[in-house]
């Protein structure tokens, strides 16, 4: 780990350390009222063969894997441990490898090509640079590969935007979560070419399934 002398990462960290334990019925409860289930399953049933994903968390996308016979392995990498250790109980009876590594989104600890697909749920919200991260999930997918990031972004109408930045001090205090982040562009800024962008919630919930950048990503 490269996070030791951050201090915002160690806040994050700490955060989710302690949050872990109750960290799915919490967060159940937003998915079902705000961004609905069927996102997240949609996500899990676009993946396929050896699959990474970043802030993997408690594992929500793990444990609808058992589903989807095309998948080979499942990687997940976190920057908290609490939050890894419960991922780990999702993991048992998966018909495929899974492993939980403790890992900074921004410094990925794989080679070049390394997965078939690349994913990010609810994450690219709290990583210090979602640029830097989408650059490293880039780099380790394949160049067919697939990317698929679940997000909430900032929104298009001006009143909602202005109530996510309004929270969004608030949010980022309590989670590292930022609501307004634009993420939905900073996808296509980058060059993924975006094969599929659903939207729910007044286009601010995104699953956008993509091939990364047909050329290294600039940094
Ligand atoms: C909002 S939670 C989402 C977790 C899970 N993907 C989900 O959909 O429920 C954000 C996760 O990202 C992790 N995280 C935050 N910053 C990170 C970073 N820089 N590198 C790796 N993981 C990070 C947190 O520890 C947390 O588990």
């Amino acid at each position: 780990m490269t996070d030791e002398g951050n201090p915002e990462l160690k806040r994050v960290e700490t955060i989710y350390d302690q949050i872990a334990p109750e960290w799915d019925g919490r967060q159940g409860l937003v998915e079902r009222l705000l961004m609905g289930r069927a996102m997240r399953e949609s996500l899990a049933g676009v993946l396929h063969g050896d699959v990474l994903e970043i802030g993997t968390g408690t594992g929500p996308t793990l444990a609808l894997l058992a589903e989807n016979a095309r998948v080979t392995s499942f990687t997940g990498v976190d920057l908290s441990q609490g939050m890894l250790d419960q991922a780990q109980r999702k993991s048992s009876g998966l018909p495929f490898p899974v492993e939980l590594r403790r890992m900074e989104a921004g410094q990925l600890h794989f080679p070049d090509a390394a997965f078939d697909a690349v994913t990010a749920s609810l994450t690219l919200c709290t990583v210090p640079d979602p640029a830097l991260a989408l650059r490293e999930m880039a780099r380790i997918c394949k160049p067919d590969g697939l990317i698929a990031v679940l997000e909430h972004v900032r929104a298009r109408n001006p009143i909602l935007a202005g109530i996510q930045r309004m929270l969004t001090p608030l949010q980022a205090r309590m989670l590292g979560c930022h609501l307004d982040r634009p993420t939905d562009r900073l996808v296509r800024d980058l060059g993924f070419r975006v094969e599929l962008d659903t939207t729910r919630f007044f286009g601010i919930f995104h699953l956008i399934v993509a091939k990364p950048p047909a050329s290294p990503v600039p940094s």
